[in-house]
């Protein structure tokens, strides 16, 4: 046993373990508990009475003595390091990490939601690849009727019956139908109209479209919810105007004009010197829509409204070419308000 000791202390002597792993390759066989030393106390209970003093001390010495040399070991690791680390130049300038910026169109989208927030509503959404009825039937556009021809649809050759939503007020449809009144919500998303891509008008497009359905809702409630959100968007000395449309879904129907945010209503080349902005269409939701729905129009009544998102946006940025909003060009996107 004694030889064994001596045999074991002669090798740790000669070790010199160059790295992390050469030191915890000694841990494990020497120090944890089936390592050589641990083992050797196992051995101590076959010693014969009358040695167990001596191989004891010498047994105890070994293990402190393998211990303060991995412990050393370690020491010299650590202030290896430290010294690599003392090389390194922290005065040398960072990894230049480009901040990304949002689309101009997020932009204006989000301050959008964000005023209708203040009133109340919560942002929903629905699918961009719609069935017929969500996006027509229901919308009460019967069948054959010339206006679905006037939104130039996208259908699928395949099913005729699926085509792409060709505004977003399919998703009114889909929260009536989920929701009981009252309802308060908007669905802003993007939309597609089979139109000829040129600087003005595009065949993809975003619009956000609001819905407020609950007991004795007015078309008072609707132009003066307009009208708050107007004078938050443009500025508190808008002016707001609605005209007579027609939508099919909504009756009595109307568009709102704005007084023109960049000559204040003097006449300009955007205002085509009128002094006014079409920004949206709206009306009271028609009776049949709430009907195809399961909503009971004696009961219940609503106001709906849509608007564009790319050409208040053109205006505010003085962007020329609605086509750079899809184009995606580096250059173009990084001159928007950044992320943070
Ligand atoms: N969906 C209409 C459009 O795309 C806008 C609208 C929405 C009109 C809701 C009235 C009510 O032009």
């Amino acid at each position: 046993m004694i030889d064994k000791i001596e045999e074991i202390r002669k090798k740790i002597d000669a070790l010199q373990p160059k790295n992390a792993e050469e030191v915890e390759e000694f841990r494990l066989k020497y120090l944890t508990k089936k390592g050589l030393i641990p083992s050797l106390f196992k051995d101590f209970k076959d010693v014969p009475p009358e040695q167990k003093k001596e191989i004891g001390q010498a047994l105890n010495q070994l293990k402190t003595y393998a211990q303060m040399k991995y412990n050393q070991w370690k020491e010299e690791l650590g202030k290896d390091r430290e010294s690599k680390a003392a090389d390194i130049d922290f005065s040398l300038p960072a990894n230049f990490v480009e901040l990304g910026a949002r689309h101009p169109i997020s932009i204006v989208l989000n301050d959008m939601v964000d005023i209708f927030n203040r009133l109340g509503f919560t942002v929903a959404e629905g699918p961009e690849i719609e069935d017929d009825f969500h996006n027509f039937t229901a919308l009460n556009f019967p069948e054959e009727h010339p206006a679905r021809d006037m939104q130039d649809t996208f259908f699928f050759e395949k099913n005729p019956d699926i085509l792409l939503r060709t505004h977003t007020s399919s998703v009114q449809i889909r929260a009536m139908q989920k929701l009981k009144p009252p309802i308060r919500q908007i669905y802003p998303g993007r939309v597609y109209r089979n139109e000829a891509i040129s600087a003005r008008s595009h065949c993809i497009f975003h619009q956000v479209e609001g819905l407020y359905v609950d007991k004795d809702v007015s078309f008072a409630d609707l132009k003066q919810t307009l009208y708050y959100f107007a004078k938050e968007f443009i500025g508190p000395d808008v002016k707001v105007r609605f005209r007579p449309s027609y939508f099919p879904f909504t009756e009595p129907s109307a568009e709102m004009d704005i007084s023109c945010f960049l000559c204040g209503g003097k006449g300009c080349k955007i205002c085509k010197k009128t002094g006014w902005v079409e920004i949206l269409g709206c009306g009271m939701v028609d009776p049949n829509v709430l009907k195809f729905c399961n909503i009971d129009p004696e009961e219940y009544s609503g106001f709906a409204f849509g608007m564009g998102i790319e050409r208040p946006t053109l205006v505010k940025y003085r962007i020329e070419d609605i086509r750079l909003f899809f184009e995606n060009d580096i250059r173009f996107l990084k001159q928007f308000r950044s992320v943070i």
